[in-house]
């Protein structure tokens, strides 16, 4: 799936306009993006960035890293996902990177989203879905977990946040109400956000091929 990946980053640079401030998502997908933003450092004014990881790789390639609140809002997000559906609502955050990377999609006028094609499911859920806890939270959002969606959550132990959070991954969930799903759960007391992006979802899709899947 790598190729499929590379291809879907690649086709993104369509969207990507002289002088823009692009924000920049997170993971194995983006990177190929960043890659293809550093073959021409000069075209964009900047990036804003959802994680260490990104940032890092952007600054090699001398593209500088901006902060949101003195940007405003961005005209184009691009990122990666871990599940999308038919209706462009995706799972996100296998990377832990969620609550930085929902930020920068609600800043954004546009939001591209590039995967391969085994990400694609026709329901949300068979994708561990991350939440981002504080941390002394845990164990009570977990709670709050099992009895508000029948599934299992699991500590991602040993991963904290660039936010100096932590990380449970929900399985066995078959989520046939997105927007619900991902209202329940912000209101728990402790959840930082789920990477459930359903209430803003991806605007376009890519997905990586010979030909890329444009929808
Ligand atoms: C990081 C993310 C990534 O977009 C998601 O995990 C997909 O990663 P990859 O492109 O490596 O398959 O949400 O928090």
């Amino acid at each position: 799936m790598t190729e499929a990946k590379r291809l879907a980053a690649e086709k993104a640079m369509d969207y990507v306009e002289d002088g823009m401030i692009v924000g920049v998502g997170t993971g194995s997908t983006v990177a190929y993006f960043i890659d293809a933003l550093g073959r021409e450092p000069d075209r964009i004014k900047g990036a804003v960035s959802s994680s260490e990881q990104s940032t890092e790789r952007l600054r090699k390639f001398g593209i500088e890293v901006l902060d949101l609140n003195a940007t405003g809002p961005l005209s184009l997000y691009v990122d990666g996902a871990d599940e999308c559906d038919t209706a462009k609502r995706l799972i996100k955050g296998g990377g832990a990177a969620l609550t930085r990377e929902k930020i920068i999609a609600q800043a954004s006028q546009r939001f591209v989203c590039i995967i391969d094609p085994s990400k694609q499911v026709d329901v949300l859920g068979r994708f561990p879905l991350p939440v981002e806890v504080i941390p002394m939270a845990r164990s009570l959002v977990a709670r709050e977990i099992v009895a508000a969606t029948g599934g299992q959550p699991v500590w991602r132990e040993g991963v904290v946040t660039d936010n100096g959070n932590w990380i449970l991954d929900i399985q066995g969930l078959r989520i046939t109400d997105p927007v619900a799903m991902e209202t329940a759960i912000n209101q728990m007391p402790g959840v930082v956000s789920v990477g459930l992006f359903a209430r803003r979802a991806a605007d376009i899709v890519i997905v990586g091929g010979e030909t890329p899947r444009v929808f």
